[in-house]
């Protein structure tokens, strides 16, 4: 008893405290505010970038002395893609120790998946459901890069996609809002930590909001037009997650979402955002995106744009040059309220202040911080036990895999088997070039086995890995015959093959869902000499591989896994780890089923039927090759004894499901609940994840489960925005993916 009060007066003092300090803070920047000029208030919301690293269409005057002198007179509030204690550093005092009021500048840098210790890219990590692993991958990312000066990451992204045509996919963690909130929390608790202002702690970025990864057809920046209830139920719940975990900005999205574009979206940004979540963190434009409101067609000019982004919510503009041209004369002239523009300031600084910046602007340049943690071995550590974490085994007919650790001749064949860079992925903006561990120089660290390397099909790499410099080779064949030579003497064949680093990502949609280049003939050549093939994907998205499906005895989906890559990799193929991932995307069977999904509607003709008139194609099945939630293991498992409980009055309901390892070696099994409410007001999909648990369970050993599920897993959002449960019949199946399961049901009254 005293115990649970001590706790109870301890929770009330630290609240106290923590409203005291807001209350500090707040008085802080009232007192700034009273003393800034409009011109100073309006620099706040000018953000530049370095060009250290441009991440966007740069502007053709380039890194001007104009930007320098805006710096130096407070006008820039914030920069992006300067890195470094050092660089940093001789940014920060152009601005605080020479503007009129000296406020420190907050910099930003896309920490997407590691910073100079890259991990795999976030796709990959929502593959090992491991909400731990994925929270250290981002505290690992914040150490770096707040040792390198920075104090804002433009991560993460929560896009929910159901399109892998669209290279942005491995950025975000998958199709699923459920699975999607969880990670949103995870990568925001690890980059923002417990005190934002440490000095190894960042300022996250929700973004982007919204519907990016509804962009029509997959094509990048495309228009997004989607219904309310897919709005409500799948896409702003990652975002409502973060800014619920504290997520101290938001970045808005290229995309128009029903005929408005983000950037000037007012039901988005102060309805919704600000007004229905109280958000009091900043919005940060993507680059460019108030210019693009022209092109969009939904401004006239710059001054236009500028107007409607400041009224839409849109706090600072990154890279537009619009505010520090325009918002003087919108104020001067009554378009734009002062009140609006006080309201972003207060914004920004407040994250300033959270940051510590008022306290020490040079808290995050510290070179010597710098030397001792970019590259630590405990980031390595780190890296190498999520990217392990990360691998699926899509196929492991016959038991190939695991492989023997000695006495084999091992041909390791395929463009990307000794690729140190493309395992970096697509945003690996600070890592260094040709730093990744190879698939070869993994498989290497297990000397007991005669190894032969071929490219088979060569990956060109040009002066630099920069994009534009590296390609899989469309036409020359004449490195096949090699491959097939060796693959001919090897009792085993390790295929390696995939996309390169940049074809994914930004800017990086694709039409097609194959093997790019000559991948696929040279996988068809190799088989034909022998079959004991491992396929080892290295990609950025779901591809549809029917015929590997078909042909090749064991797959394992390697995605890009950062710099630990080979040894992740070696490791599961020699079975040192046991592979526990699942995938949370769907793989299709053909880019024609594109977008497909597992928590799909049932519709009005559901099937399959012995008659057209149902819901399918007449050319593919309807399932995917590999469902969402779908991954193996070098062991076995087992669920029995579903139990569901009656609800409670409060309308809770427990289920109970026995975990059995029913092979014989160690494995981690996910756990995966979904349920389906079978009637409702507006239409539910068949079913919907609402659970999960990492298990690790001994051979033979068995484990019962526990999940509960309330009312915040049992409701939906309706086409007014609310959120309602209703009463009536709910299923509920229990399994190793979102196909094979369990299943039960319950009434909720
Ligand atoms: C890019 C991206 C955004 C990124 C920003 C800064 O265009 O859309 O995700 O954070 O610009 O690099």
């Amino acid at each position: 008893m005293k115990k649970g009060i001590f706790t109870l007066l301890a929770a009330l003092l630290l609240v106290n405290i923590s409203m005291a300090q807001n209350d500090a803070t707040e008085a802080q920047i009232d007192a700034l505010l009273a003393k800034m000029t409009l011109e100073e208030k309006i620099g706040q919301m000018n953000q530049y970038s370095g060009f250290f690293d441009a991440t966007g269409p740069a502007p053709a005057e380039g890194y001007t002395k104009e930007r320098y002198e805006h710096i130096k007179t407070g006008m820039v509030g914030s920069m992006l893609n300067v890195r470094g204690a050092k660089e940093v550093r001789a940014m920060q005092e152009l601005a605080v120790e020479n503007s009129r009021l000296g406020i420190p500048m907050i910099f930003g840098f896309d920490v997407i998946h590691g910073f100079k210790t890259t991990t795999p890219i976030p796709l990959a990590e929502a593959a090992s459901w491991d909400l731990e692993a994925i929270e250290q991958s981002a505290r690992v990312a914040a150490i770096e890069a707040s040792a390198a000066g920075l104090n804002w990451t433009f991560a993460p992204m929560v896009d929910i996609s159901r399109d892998a045509r669209w290279g942005r996919v491995m950025e975000g963690a998958g199709e699923d809002p459920y699975l999607g909130c969880m990670i949103a929390k995870a990568r925001v608790n690890g980059f923002q930590g417990q005190d934002l202002s440490a000095n190894n702690t960042i300022a996250a970025c929700a973004k982007h909001f919204a519907a990016y990864g509804f962009a029509e057809s997959g094509k990048d920046y495309n228009t997004a037009d989607i219904g309310l209830s897919t709005l409500y139920n799948v896409v702003l719940p990652p975002f409502k997650a973060a800014a619920e975990a504290g997520v101290a900005t938001f970045m808005n999205s290229f995309n128009e979402l029903n005929g408005i574009p983000a950037t000037g979206n007012v039901f988005l940004q102060r309805d919704i955002l600000k007004g229905e979540w109280a958000y009091k963190g900043f919005v940060v434009s993507d680059w460019g995106s108030i210019t693009e409101m022209i092109d969009h067609s939904y401004a006239e000019n710059g001054l236009h744009a500028s107007e409607l982004a400041v009224n839409a919510g849109s706090d600072m503009d990154m890279e537009s040059h619009l505010y520090v041209k325009h918002l003087k004369k919108l104020v001067e002239s009554g378009k734009i309220a002062e009140a609006k523009i006080d309201d972003a300031v207060r914004r920004i600084l407040r994250a300033k202040f959270q940051l510590g910046l008022f306290d020490d602007p040079y808290k995050y340049c510290d070179e010597t911080r710098e030397e001792t943690l970019i590259y630590h071995e405990d980031h390595m550590a780190s890296a190498l036990d999520i990217a392990k974490k990360s691998i699926v085994l899509l196929k492991n007919e016959g038991g190939l895999l695991p492989l023997p650790k000695e006495g084999k001749k091992i041909a390791l064949i395929g463009p990307l088997a000794e690729d140190k860079n493309s395992p970096l992925g697509n945003w690996r903006l600070a890592s260094d070039d040709h730093t990744a561990i190879s698939v070869v120089e993994g498989m290497q660290a297990y000397p007991s086995n005669e190894l032969t390397v071929s490219q088979g099909v060569a990956l060109i790499e040009g002066e630099t890995s920069f994009p534009s410099h590296v390609k899989l080779n469309e036409d020359d064949r004449s490195g096949m015959s090699k491959a097939v030579k060796i693959a001919k003497k090897a009792d085993v064949v390790i295929m390696v093959l995939g996309e390169h680093g940049f074809q994914s990502g930004e800017g990086r949609s694709r039409s097609n869902l194959g093997l790019p280049g000559l991948q696929q003939e040279l996988l068809e050549a190799v088989y034909k000499v022998n079959k004991n093939i491992v396929l080892v994907l290295m990609n950025g998205r779901p591809l549809a591989l029917p015929w590997a499906d078909d042909h090749i005895p064991a797959i394992v989906e390697a995605w890009q896994l950062g710099t630990q890559s080979g040894h992740a990799i070696a490791q599961v193929l020699y079975g040192d780890y046991n592979p526990s991932g699942k995938l949370p995307m769907t793989f299709p069977r053909d880019v024609g089923q594109v977008p497909i999904y597992y928590n799909y509607k049932n519709t009005g003709r559901p099937g399959p039927k012995n008659e057209v008139f149902w819901s399918h194609y007449t050319d593919q099945p309807n399932t995917p090759l590999y469902p969402f939630g779908y991954g193996l293991s070098y062991t076995s498992f087992e669920y029995t004894d579903l139990n569901i409980s009656d609800p409670t009055a409060d309308r809770t309901v427990e289920v109970n499901i026995t975990l059995k390892n029913t092979g014989n070696v160690e494995g981690e099994e996910v756990a995966q609940l979904y349920i389906r409410d079978r009637v409702a007001s507006v239409t539910r999909p068949v079913k919907e994840l609402k659970g999960f648990k990492k298990v690790e369970l001994k051979a033979g050993e068995s484990k019962t489960l526990t999940f509960t599920l309330t009312e915040k897993e049992l409701g939906f959002y309706n086409n007014e925005g609310k959120y309602v449960v209703e009463t009536g019949d709910f299923e509920v199946m229990v399994g190793g993916n979102s196909v094979e399961t369990l299943n039960g049901e319950f009434r909720l009254e």
